[in-house]
Parts: C-alpha cells; sequence; structure tokens
C-alpha cells in the first residue's frame, strides 16, 4: 500500500488553507497610527495645513476663509473583491480653537473618505473645503465625510445646531446628524454635551460594520473612557458611495468666522479596532495667537482705555487752562448769524500768531498780516484793527460789515470777513500781490516803474471801483478814505481799492456831536474839514487828488525847501506858466498820451474843485475817461488861451486858498 500514513491531512491542510485564504481574502488589514505628526511621511496635507513644532496637525489657522487637507498618502482598498465595503474603524483626537476668547469661533472639520486626497475649487466655509456650490450634492463625488462643525449648517432644515456632528454622504446635507454630545457610562440616555470650541483636547470614534451597514460616530473630550453608546448610529451601506481606493484624511475650513483646527493624533483599522493611542504622546496645541491675543487685546484695551482717559483729562484740563488764561472765544448770540465772522482760532494760525515777519502793511487803521487759511489755504490779508476802549454799537457795525462782505467788484479790495476778538477786530480780506499804488508811485525800487498805460488803467479801475461804490450797489457806500496807499495793484497790475466803508466805525460809539473827520491829510475836501460829513463827493474830491497824483508822480503834500508843496496849487501853477506838462512826474520821461495827460490832469483839478458842486459825479468821471464825453473847460488846456487859463486859474484860486489852509492846519483825527 502506498504511504497512506495520516488520510487527514491533506483535507486538514486543505481545510486550513481555504479558512486562512477566505480570512486573509475577506478581511485584508490597513492600518496606521499617527502618535503627533512629527516626521510624518505618509501624510499629504495642502493649503493652509501644517504640522507644528509640537507635532499637532493644524489644518487651518485662524484666518478667514481659508482651508485646509490632510490625508494618509495611501489609498485604502475599501473593496476587497467583495460586493460589499469593509468595515473599518478610526479614532484621532482634535482640537478646534476659536480666534478669539469667548466668542465662537466658526466652521470645522470633516473626517473625510474621498477617491481623491485632492478638492479642486472646494470652497471655504459651509463646504468644509470639500465641496463646492456646484458639486455640492452631486452623487460621482462618491465622497464620506463626518464633520464636526461649529457653525449652524448651510441648510437649516439639516444642520441647525451650531455645535453639532453630522455624517455627510455627497455633500454638506447631513444624512444624520446630532448637537455634539456623549452618553454618560452606566446611565442609557443621559448626554453630556460636548463643546467642540471649548473642551480642549476631544475624542472621536467613527466605526463602520460592513456586514450590518451601520455607521457609528462617538465623541467624548480627551480622559473620558469610550461611551459604550455612539453619539451616532446610522444604517448606511457605504458600498453604495466608496470607490474601490480610497484615500482618509481631514479636510477643515473656516469662514467669516475662524478658529484653529488640530489633529492630535489619529490611528486607522480596515476591518477591526483601531489601535489606541499613546496619549502621553500627543502634542499639546500650541498656546497660539487666540488665548495668547486675547491677553493681549485685554492688555491693548486696558492700556487704549487709559490712554484715552489720559487725554481727555489733559483736554479737559487744557481747556480750563486755555480758558482762563486765553480768555476763551465767547461768541455773543448775534454772532452766530454772520456768515462773514471767521474764528479767531483760524486767523490767529493763518497768520502764525501774527507775527511780524508775516506783516505787509501798517495803516491808519491798523496792522495788516499776509494769511494763509488753514481750511482752504486761500491766501488772505488780514488787517488788525486795535482799540483801546472794547468797540461800541459791535452789533450794528457786524450788520454793516455783513453787508460790506457781500460787495464784490474787480477793482476792490473785497472783504471776505471779520473777527472779533477782545476789543480788537479783524478784517479779513483778498490778498493783493503787488502792493499799494503809493509804494508804486514813490518807492520804484526793484525798477517797479509805472508806464502811462498802466497808469492810466489803474485810475480807470478805481474810478470803476469808486462808482459802484457810489450807485452801482444796492446802498450808497462812502469810502472816506480814497487815497493812493489805499489802491492795491493786483499781478495784472488792476487797481483794488481798499479799506472802504471802514471808517464809519469809528463813527460808531462816538457821540454824534463830537463827530471826528476820518480822512487823510491832503485828500479831505473842504467842507468834510468844516463839517465833518462825508459825502459821494468828498471822495470826489479825493479822487481828483490820487488823480493828480498819479500823473504827477507826487503826493498830495510834499515838504519842500522849508515849506509844504501842495500838489493842487502845483499843478494850477504850471498851468498858469503856460506849461502845464512841467507838472508831469519826470519818472515817465514824456512816455505818456498827450491828451490822455490833459484829461487826467484836467479832471483831476476838477474832481478836487474846492467847491462841491462843481464836481462830477463818479458816473461822469468814467464817462471823461472813457472818452465818451469831452471834459468841460478844461480841455485842450496846453493850447488854451492865456485869457482862458487866467479864468480857470482865478476861479479855482478864489476857493483854492481855503483849500490850501485847510490842507495846511489839518491833524490827523486821533483814533
Ligand atoms: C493662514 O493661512 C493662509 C493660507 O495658507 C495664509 O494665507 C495666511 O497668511 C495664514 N494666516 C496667518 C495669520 O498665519
Ligand atoms: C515632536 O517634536 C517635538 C519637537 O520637535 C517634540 O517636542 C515632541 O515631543 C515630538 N513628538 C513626538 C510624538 O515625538
Ligand atoms: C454583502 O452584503 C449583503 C447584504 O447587504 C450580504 O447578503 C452578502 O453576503 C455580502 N457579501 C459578502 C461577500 O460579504
Ligand atoms: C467645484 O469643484 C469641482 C470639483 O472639485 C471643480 O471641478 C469645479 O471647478 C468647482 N467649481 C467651482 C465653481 O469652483
Ligand atoms: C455631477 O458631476 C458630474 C461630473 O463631475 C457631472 O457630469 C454631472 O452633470 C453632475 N451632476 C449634477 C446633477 O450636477
Ligand atoms: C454601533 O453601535 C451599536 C450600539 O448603538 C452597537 O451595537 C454596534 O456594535 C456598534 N457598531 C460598531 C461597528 O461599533
Amino acid at each position: 500500500m502506498p504511504n497512506h500514513s495520516n488520510p487527514f491531512i491533506n483535507p486538514l491542510i486543505f481545510f486550513l488553507i481555504i479558512i486562512l485564504s477566505t480570512l486573509f481574502l475577506s478581511s485584508q488589514s490597513f492600518e496606521f497610527v499617527y502618535n503627533g505628526f512629527n516626521n510624518s511621511i505618509n501624510l499629504d496635507h495642502a493649503e493652509a495645513t501644517i504640522i507644528k513644532p509640537s507635532g499637532a496637525l493644524r489644518l487651518t489657522n485662524n484666518s478667514h476663509n481659508v482651508l485646509g487637507h490632510a490625508f494618509h498618502l495611501t489609498p485604502i482598498p475599501f473593496f476587497n473583491n467583495s460586493p460589499n465595503a469593509s468595515s473599518f474603524t478610526t479614532y484621532f483626537v482634535f482640537q478646534i480653537v476659536p480666534s478669539t476668547l469667548n466668542t465662537n469661533g466658526g466652521f470645522g472639520l470633516a473626517f473625510t473618505l474621498s477617491p481623491s486626497p485632492e478638492f479642486p475649487g472646494a470652497a471655504p466655509g459651509h463646504f468644509l473645503g470639500i465641496f463646492n456650490s456646484s458639486n455640492n450634492g452631486n452623487l460621482s463625488n462618491h465622497i464620506f465625510a463626518v464633520e464636526f462643525d461649529t457653525v449652524d449648517g448651510h441648510n437649516e432644515k439639516s444642520d441647525t445646531d451650531g455645535n453639532h456632528i453630522g455624517i455627510n454622504i455627497n455633500g454638506m446635507d447631513s444624512t444624520a446628524s446630532k448637537s455634539a454630545a456623549y452618553y454618560v457610562e452606566g446611565t442609557q440616555n443621559h448626554e453630556e454635551q460636548v463643546l467642540l470650541e471649548k473642551e480642549g483636547p476631544i475624542q472621536a470614534w467613527i466605526d463602520y460594520d460592513g456586514v450590518k451597514k451601520v455607521v457609528n460616530v462617538t465623541v467624548c473630550p480627551l480622559g473620558v473612557a469610550k461611551p459604550a453608546r455612539p453619539l451616532l448610529s446610522e444604517v448606511i451601506d457605504l458600498s453604495l458611495y466608496l470607490e474601490k481606493n480610497m484615500y482618509a484624511g481631514f479636510s477643515a475650513a473656516t469662514g467669516q468666522k475662524s478658529s484653529s483646527h488640530y489633529i492630535l493624533g489619529w490611528s486607522f483599522r480596515l476591518n477591526g479596532i483601531a489601535d489606541p493611542l499613546d496619549l502621553s504622546q500627543l502634542p499639546v496645541v500650541p498656546v497660539e495667537k487666540s488665548s495668547r491675543s486675547a491677553v493681549k487685546v485685554r492688555k491693548v484695551l486696558i492700556a487704549t482705555f487709559s490712554v484715552v482717559i489720559f487725554i481727555l483729562l489733559g483736554a479737559l484740563l487744557s481747556i480750563r487752562f486755555y480758558q482762563r488764561v486765553m480768555k476763551f472765544e465767547l461768541l455773543e448770540d448775534w454772532e452766530l448769524d454772520c456768515p462773514h465772522r471767521f474764528r479767531y482760532k483760524d486767523l490767529h494760525k493763518a497768520t502764525k500768531g501774527f507775527k511780524e515777519t508775516e506783516k505787509i502793511g501798517a495803516g491808519g487803521f491798523g496792522k495788516v498780516y499776509k494769511g494763509i487759511l488753514p481750511a482752504t489755504g486761500v491766501e488772505v490779508a488780514v488787517k488788525k484793527i486795535m482799540s483801546n476802549n472794547p468797540l461800541q454799537g459791535m452789533r450794528e457795525f457786524a450788520a454793516e460789515i455783513e453787508s460790506l462782505g457781500r460787495l464784490r467788484h474787480k477793482n476792490l479790495v473785497n472783504l471776505q470777513g471779520w473777527c472779533k476778538h477782545k476789543n480788537g477786530l479783524l478784517l479779513v480780506y483778498d490778498y493783493v500781490l503787488n502792493g499799494s499804488l503809493d509804494s508804486l508811485l514813490y518807492n520804484s525800487k526793484n525798477g517797479n516803474f509805472l508806464t502811462w498805460e498802466q497808469r492810466f488803467n489803474i485810475v480807470k479801475g478805481v474810478a470803476s471801483g469808486l462808482l459802484y461804490l457810489h450807485e452801482e450797489w444796492e446802498q450808497v457806500v462812502i469810502h472816506r478814505d480814497v487815497k493812493s496807499s489805499n489802491v492795491l495793484i493786483d499781478h495784472d497790475m488792476n487797481a483794488r481799492l481798499g479799506d472802504f466803508g471802514l471808517a464809519r466805525l469809528y463813527d460808531h460809539g462816538k457821540n454824534s456831536h463830537t463827530t471826528n473827520v476820518v480822512g487823510t491829510i491832503g485828500y479831505i475836501a473842504p467842507e468834510l474839514a468844516r463839517t465833518g460829513k462825508a459825502s459821494k463827493s468828498s471822495d470826489v474830491f479825493a479822487y481828483g487828488i490820487l488823480l493828480l497824483e498819479v500823473a504827477c508822480g507826487r503826493p498830495p503834500v510834499k515838504y519842500e525847501l522849508d515849506r509844504n508843496v501842495i500838489l493842487v496849487d502845483w499843478v494850477l501853477e504850471c498851468m498858469k506858466m503856460g506849461n502845464i506838462f512841467e507838472a508831469v512826474d519826470a519818472k515817465l520821461n514824456s512816455m505818456y498820451v498827450t491828451e490822455e495827460i490833459e484829461l487826467v490832469l484836467g479832471l483831476g483839478l476838477l474832481c478836487s474843485h474846492p467847491k462841491s458842486e462843481a464836481r462830477p459825479t463818479m458816473r461822469q468821471v468814467m464817462k471823461y475817461l472813457n472818452g465818451d464825453e469831452m471834459l468841460p473847460m478844461f480841455d485842450k488846456l496846453s493850447s488854451a488861451g492865456s485869457r482862458r487859463v487866467d479864468e480857470i486859474t482865478s476861479r479855482f484860486l478864489a476857493l483854492g486858498l481855503t483849500v490850501v489852509l485847510h490842507l495846511q492846519h489839518r491833524t490827523i483825527p486821533v483814533l
């Protein structure tokens, strides 16, 4: 007989081989453990995900709208020649740290099984870096995820609780979801809430029974043993959704709200119980910005608060100080209604505190400073009028200034506004570039010599401005102080008459019977000197003197050879001598239009006629200057017969004497 030593061996071996092979085939083993993520070369992480030096896997930082992925590099063979997906268990410890202490952070993380470890075009926020609005819910995604979400779901019907756990298949509408909690050991139904963001490290188990087709999800804080009863236990046949090879890993995202999402350790096993983690080896979440920055924020808040209090106290004290020392700008009610009123503070700033270097002139009424308005950068001239006594009748005066502020003419230095300060008054005017006419006539430094053409244009301009004041505005404005130093010359060499109406100020608050004459010696009409009553006609008189001044290049009164030479007399004398051109400014060097010189001299004499009724109005003056009317009596002065000249001069001198006397004995009114 052949060796039939053991007839049972072959069947036994055969049986064993069958058993082993079926075991092997049906429960192919696949497992891994991450006790922290130091040197984890098998982990593929992308986007915001990094491994912290401590070994913690940080899926996202706490910036807004970031997402991160970390997947085990080797795909898991879920179907082992079987129509049914294999059982698996996975266990991990995660921690969610909200961006700011005491407030909720945002969005969450998800354990994910996916055919690919990459998620091109996936969106952050509600989509957790797995899906986007276009592929959300599409069956061809083949994605299984368990989300640990900290914000109300994107679809209120399913993910209502902000702090929840859900099972998601192919999209963010959870198949099942529950508020994060665990069932306490020994009690069947007592749920203990788990606050995903605040609890510190949290353990999670996801178990799938490939035979019973049940997915169990369990969570509890680190330090608590795995609860016997899972939070979620859902019948789901993953065979319907998973593909042959699946990548296991985590996805996380932040949105408008944000948190840092960490995985501290992770184990996985196909067809078996995932290995426990060595909890002593688990990394600790770095004390990160969140909590540290909260402390910092608190410190900063306290510091800021103290500084603010300090500044407020300081401001209060300095206001007190300012009020006491500087006498705060107290406004009377009526002042608030004046649109042309400036704030003293602004004018003070504009003129650099009325610095001497900013002074551009000083006249009878006060010093003039150049200033740049802080708000607009506009150049202005600020006239500072100081008075030893408080200005009386300020209210009426302000009304008048307000109305003067509305005067606008190209040949006027427009008054922009005013400001009352203590006993003083500040008037804000247009800044005019080239200075005053008298300085150009007499101090012709740096070759600032006025040609005849310019002079003729200037006297026309002054006439035009004066006409506007006398007749063209809504009310008559008497200038009261027409003189060459009140005529400013702008960059186009046009005349601009300044200081109009100002003299009225000095009438206010003074007893009417002690009216002072205001004006400048040499320009004061005889009747004004006698009666102190200014009129349009007295303005015309002063304008006449100005005409002579411009033509002759001489001031109205000049101290020469031990005596005062009166300009009018001088012109009349030249006329008597039969050579009117003798009177003309030698600097012009005969470069002038004869007719115009005659006109200006003649008109000057006519305007400065001692009898006010003999003087023309400014409208007539304009007509003469424009050549619309011939000047009576004075035309052709140079060629007039001696009889005619005598007639004129005698008429003139009859009254002229009184003029001269007046001029010689007038004193400048003391203000
Ligand atoms: C967070 O991660 C994103 C993506 O990597 C990055 O652009 C951002 O600067 C990070 N924010 C901080 C605060 O580190
Ligand atoms: C990971 O590395 C950090 C420092 O590099 C170390 O402190 C930590 O203990 C390491 N963790 C593990 C689990 O080896
Ligand atoms: C697959 O699952 C079905 C039940 O869903 C079961 O009847 C069948 O035996 C399973 N097949 C294998 C090979 O385990
Ligand atoms: C959505 O995701 C899919 C697949 O990841 C991608 O192909 C598609 O471009 C994405 N759509 C948008 C709008 O980003
Ligand atoms: C699902 O995705 C596939 C491929 O990405 C696409 O062809 C299909 O149209 C999508 N289905 C729906 C309902 O969007
Ligand atoms: C899922 O949980 C149920 C109890 O709810 C338990 O009977 C079952 O064994 C669990 N399955 C797995 C795979 O853990």
